[in-house]
This record gives C-alpha cells, structure tokens and sequence, in this order.
C-alpha cells in the first residue's frame, strides 16, 4: 500500500528517455496493467495503438504540436475511445434486426457512448503510467494526440468508432536526467469541496495560485505581458492555436462519430 503512494508520489512527467528499448516482459506488463482497469459495464470500450513505426512516431512528433520527443520514446501508445470493435460484433451479430424483431429502437454510438468510452481509455492509460513507473520507467501524456482529427484518422487508419483520447510516450530516463521537484498543485481545499459546487471568489485567487506563482514567477514578472498567472494560462495554453485547433478537431471527431460509415 506505502509502496503504491510513494510511485503514486513520485511519477513526474518525463520527456528525456534513455534510447533502450523496453523489454518485452516490461511492455506486457504496462498493457496487462492497463488491460486490468475498471472499464464500463466490462466493455473495454478502448483500443491502445502501440506505435512500432519509426516514420508514424516522427509524424506524431510533428501534427501533435511540433513535441520532437515524442519521436524518440521507446514506447508510444495512443488510447482510442473505441465503440467499433462492438459496432462490428453488433452488425456481424445482427444486434440490429434482433432488436428491431423484439419491437426495440436500435441506436448507434452516439456523444454519450464517446464521452464513456474517453473515460475507459484515460483510465486505461493511468494504470499504464503507474505500473510502468513502478518499473522504474517514465512516461508522459500527449493531450496533442486531440488535434489534426482528420490527419491522425488517415495516418492510423481509424474508423468513425475509433478516436484518439491521449498518448502516452514511455521509457526509461537517461543516466543525465536530474532529480525535479514535483509540479505544485492546487490546495487540496480548493480541489475537494463537499456535496454542492462553490465557485471561486475574488478573495480565493492569490491563494489558490500562490504555490504555482512563487515557483514559476517569484519576483512577480509574468511572461506574455500578463498581470497575473490566471492571465499567463489564459494567454499562452487557452487562446493558443494548439487549443483552438484541438477544439475544432474534437468537433471534426465528434461529427464523423455522430455520421457513423455511410450505409
Ligand atoms: C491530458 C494530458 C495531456 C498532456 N499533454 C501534454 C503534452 O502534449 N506535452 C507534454 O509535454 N506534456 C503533456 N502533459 C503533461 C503535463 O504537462 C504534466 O502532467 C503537468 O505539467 C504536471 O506535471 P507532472 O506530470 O510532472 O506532475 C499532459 C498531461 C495530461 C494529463
């Protein structure tokens, strides 16, 4: 249990890796962990995409945000919400005429089954990070993976039921890595509340950022022309072309999910 919360406590973000690649009782063991998570209704409504091609490793590193380390990760897996794999064992199955001959509506995956389906995926991949930091290995999350819908379909040959959700590049760290400090955190008080939602007030602001401010900014000069940190967040992650281009990429998936194949 001690040992479960020190790796929990420990994991850092790690975007160096040592060239090696990971054996092959390491990888079964990260998939078989994830494989393990609690999934919805027992559906595994997911697939992981471990990327073995150098050449689709080097375009990632490029449509997810221009990240060149991407390319260079021992292991890359792509978690896909995936509603095909049933959507074909239904259609294979006639889940449809059954359903229609017993008087029921029959349905296709709609926004609902995507937003369940994300949630078995991200799961999935947590428990990848975490068994594969209690070997020693570390990873990091490609949220990027959301952007360029369109290029990512054609460059992994993914149906309308199969869309990206995260990435994950794994590896061991070089000998050279320093030792980091953990990234802050909000305060617990501000991430846990009781029973009814509280917005934040004018007064809570300083105090919710402070720890990240007096690491990332202690003499108060904020980047950007920014006057405060919740201006820096503002300015260079929310109304960057990455994040305007995620949503319009989220929205592309979205569609092609609600369209379905044609026939
Ligand atoms: C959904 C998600 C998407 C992320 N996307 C990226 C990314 O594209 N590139 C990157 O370098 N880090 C990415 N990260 C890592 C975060 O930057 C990192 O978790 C955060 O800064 C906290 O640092 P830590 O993981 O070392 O505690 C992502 C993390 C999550 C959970």
């Amino acid at each position: 249990m001690k040992q479960t919360l020190e790796i929990i406590a420990r994991r850092r973000s790690l975007r160096r890796y040592d060239p090696t690649p990971l054996s092959v009782e390491e990888k079964n063991a990260i998939l078989d962990a994830a494989r393990s998570a609690p999934t919805a209704g027992n559906m595994m409504l997911y697939t992981i995409l471990e990327i073995t091609d150098q050449a689709i490793k080097d375009r990632l590193a490029v449509t997810c945000d221009n990240q060149p380390f991407i390319a260079t990760a021992p292991l890359v897996l792509i978690f896909l919400a995936d509603y095909q794999r049933w959507w074909d064992t239904w259609v294979i199955g006639k889940a449809e005429e059954r359903a229609r001959a017993l008087g029921l509506n029959p349905r296709r995956p709609e926004e609902g089954d995507l937003v369940l389906a994300a949630c078995d995926a991200l799961i999935a991949a947590q428990n990848a990070v975490i068994a594969a930091e209690s070997l020693g290995i570390g990873s990091c999350y490609i949220g990027d993976i959301l952007e360029n819908y369109e290029t990512h379909c054609e460059l992994l040959n993914l149906p309308p039921y199969a869309a990206p959700i995260c990435m994950l590049c794994f590896g061991r760290p070089p000998a050279d890595e320093p030792q980091r400090r953990q990234q802050p955190r909000l305060p617990r008080e501000a991430v846990v509340q009781q029973n009814r939602y509280r917005r934040i007030q004018p007064e809570d602001v300083d105090a919710l950022y402070q720890a990240h401010t007096e690491r990332y900014y202690p003499d108060g000069n904020y980047p950007l022309q920014a006057e405060n940190y919740g201006q820096v967040l503002y300015l260079r992650k929310f109304t960057a072309d990455f994040s305007r281009e995620m949503s319009r990429s989220v929205r592309a998936m979205l569609a092609r999910w609600r369209e379905g194949e044609p026939g």
